[in-house]
Order: structure tokens, then sequence, then C-alpha cells
């Protein structure tokens, strides 16, 4: 297991009173999990309507390896990047911890309360949060758990329930049911009241079963797109499967989302699978339904509310510490997480 090099201070930072430098894991180049270091860096300064963190847990999504690793390329101009190198070193955007500090004009929060959402750099001891990307954690979650939500949670919910108008009866496919944003997907479509069937490999069929999917297909022995079945809903979190096996599988007026694949191509990632999708669903009556994630105040407030329902419980496949981060991204990069992959600070 990969375990970050660390220089100076080797005392943890947050007991002493008055410092401004905090562990953080810090890439100047982009790159593999060798890029990362642990290091004093300073504390994030906070504006009038954030709020600075303490981090108690921050999960790490495929797009953290992807932007450790600059790509895909034609990505770098956009804020979150940098054209040579990261312009901001600190990788995550999933946290859960303490409020220790709000700006002057911060009205949710105060000192001590306990938040989860999305932040900027959440892989170190504390991370800046805008007010509105942060929401009271779940009283019955862990902070482990309670990271696992802004980012798969919301592409889980933004998905089905606005992308699809997912509603009861209708039959729903998730491709990559096992991973983090699957497990949410799986969960939150049953809620909505739809049929789901989950697809993974036979080592997750009893876990993808067990957080609800009516039917579960095992890609190693079975493929999903010559079951005969019909779905009015589907989720591709892999990308695997050709536009045209896909479309053959929805209903007439079903829609795919594709939602994800791998870096193979380093320019483009999957630009041109989605261009030949853009272009193949426009002269038929099955919809796409293509989309970017936003960061939504109301959304994490819906997936509170899920958790509090019991409608939906987190999945952590692995927990390691903040020293190990270069491991977990080296894990997650490997595309077969068993739910969410998470750093405990
Ligand atoms: N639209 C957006 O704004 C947005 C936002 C965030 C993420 N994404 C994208 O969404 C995708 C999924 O993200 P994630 O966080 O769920 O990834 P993840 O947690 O890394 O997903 C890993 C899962 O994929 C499964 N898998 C691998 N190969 C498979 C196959 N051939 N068939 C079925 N399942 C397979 C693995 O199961 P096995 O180990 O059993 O194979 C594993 O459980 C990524 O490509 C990510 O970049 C999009």
């Amino acid at each position: 297991m990969k375990t970050a090099t660390f220089d100076r201070p080797t005392e943890p930072t947050h007991d002493t009173v008055g410092v401004t430098t905090m562990k953080a894991i810090v890439q100047d180049k982009y790159g593999s999990a060798e890029v990362l270091h642990l290091r004093a860096n300073s504390k994030p300064a906070i504006g009038e309507h954030d709020v600075l963190v303490r981090v108690r847990a921050a999960a790490v999504n495929p797009a953290d390896w992807a932007i450790m690793g600059g790509l895909p390329y034609i990505a770098r101009p956009a804020p979150m990047y940098g054209l040579r190198t990261p312009k901001n070193g600190i990788r995550g955007t999933d946290v859960a911890g303490q409020v220790e500090a709000v700006g002057s004009a911060v009205t949710l929060f105060r000192p001590g309360d306990e938040v989860f959402g999305w932040c900027r750099g959440a892989f170190a001891e504390y991370a800046a949060a805008s007010e509105d990307g942060l929401v009271v954690k779940p009283a019955n979650l862990t902070f482990e758990q309670a990271a696992t939500l802004p980012m798969a949670g919301s592409v889980a919910l933004q998905a089905l329930r606005d992308h699809g108008d997912v509603h009861v009866g209708q039959k729903v496919l998730v491709n990559g049911a096992s991973g983090g944003i699957g497990t949410f997907a799986v969960q939150i479509a049953r809620s909505l009241g739809a049929e789901v069937t989950g697809v993974c490999s036979t080592s997750n069929v009893d876990m993808v079963r067990s957080i609800g999917a009516d039917h579960v297909i095992d890609y190693t022995r079975v493929d999903f797109t010559k079951s005969g079945e019909r779905y009015d809903f589907i989720l591709d979190n892999i990308s695997n499967r050709s536009l045209s096996d896909l479309r053959r599988v929805l209903t007439p007026t079903g829609m795919l989302v594709p939602n994800g694949g791998q870096f193979q191509n380093r320019w483009f990632s999957s630009a041109g699978r989605l261009i030949k999708a853009m272009v193949s669903f426009r002269f038929v009556s099955q919809r796409l339904g293509r989309f970017v994630v936003a960061q939504k105040h109301d959304d994490l407030i819906a997936l509170k509310e899920l958790i509090d329902a019991g409608k939906v419980t987190p999945v952590i496949d692995r927990t390691y510490p903040l020293s190990q981060t270069a491991a977990a991204m080296d894990y997650v990069g490997t595309g077969h997480a068993r739910g969410k992959v998470v750093i405990s600070v």
C-alpha cells in the first residue's frame, strides 16, 4: 500500500491554537498517484459566504483521479484544472466534518456544526466551502458515510429524477450498479418506485441485490443487451456497449444517460462517443439524457431526506487514512471499487 511521504510538521496541526498550516495531500504536477505528497500547507482562506470545515472524512471520486492526471487533455482549460500544472494542488470535492469558522455573511452554520457537502480541496485537515454547498450531517451517519453523498449521490439523483423523470412502475437498468454512483442509483431508483436491474460482476451480485435491485445481471455470464428485456431508463456508468446495442434494449421512448467511461482516449475521453450518441438519437423516438453533475444545495437536502427516511444507505468499500490517499486514488483508478472509497482525516 502506498504511503505519502511527509516532511514537516510531524505533529497534528489542528490541535494547536492559532496555527495557519495544516496537513494536506498536495500535487505540484499532473501524473499518477506518485505526484501526491503529504505536506504542511496553508489553511484555506475563506470569503464572507464561506465556511472553513475541519475535515473528518472525504470521498474519492473518479473525477479526482482524472484531474490528478490532467485527463482528458481537452478539459485542461476548465477552472478546476490548469494548462500545464494543476491550479489548485489539493484534490477532493466531497467532505464531511465540523464547522471550524464561518465568513461574516454566513447565516446557516456556526462553529461546531457537523456538516457534509461540496468543498474545495477535501484531502486535507481543513477545507473551504460555500455556505450553500453544505448541509447539516444526517445524525445517523458517520462522517465517512456522509462524505460519500455529494458527488455520487447527486449524479444518481439528477440522472434518475431530473433527466429520466423515473417514476412508479418503470423499468430501470443501472450498468455499473456496484460502483459509487451505481449503489446510490439502485437505491434511489427503488425509492422512486421503479423496477430496478443492476449489472455487476459475480462478487457484487449479492451486495447489489441487498441494496434493493429487483434483478441482478452478472456481466461475466450474461450480456444485458442480449437479454430480450427492454428498459424505460438506462444509467450507463461504464460505456462498454455500443450505442446500437443500448438502443436495442430501450423502450421506443426510453432514455439513455451515458454517464461514464474510462480514459483510454487521453485527449477526449468519451467525447467522441457522446457526439455519436447525440447524432444517432436525433433521428429516433428514444431519448438521450446527457449531463454534467450540478452542485445543488437542494439536492444535498433531498439526499439527506432519503437517508433520514431509511431509503438510501451509503455503501463503503474501503477507508484509508489521509497519509494513504495515493493508495486510495490508485484503487479508484482501477475502476473496480465496490461502493465508495473514503479518506478518514
Ligand atoms: N456526469 C457526470 O457529471 C459525472 C459525475 C461523476 C462521475 N461521472 C462518471 O460516472 C462513472 C461512474 O462513476 P463511479 O463513481 O460510479 O465509478 P466507480 O465507483 O469507480 O465504479 C466502479 C464500478 O464499476 C463496475 N464495473 C467495472 N466494469 C464493469 C462492467 N464491464 N460492467 C458493469 N460494471 C462494471 C465495477 O464493478 P466490478 O468490480 O464488479 O467490475 C465497480 O463496482 C465514471 O466514469 C465517472 O467519471 C460522471
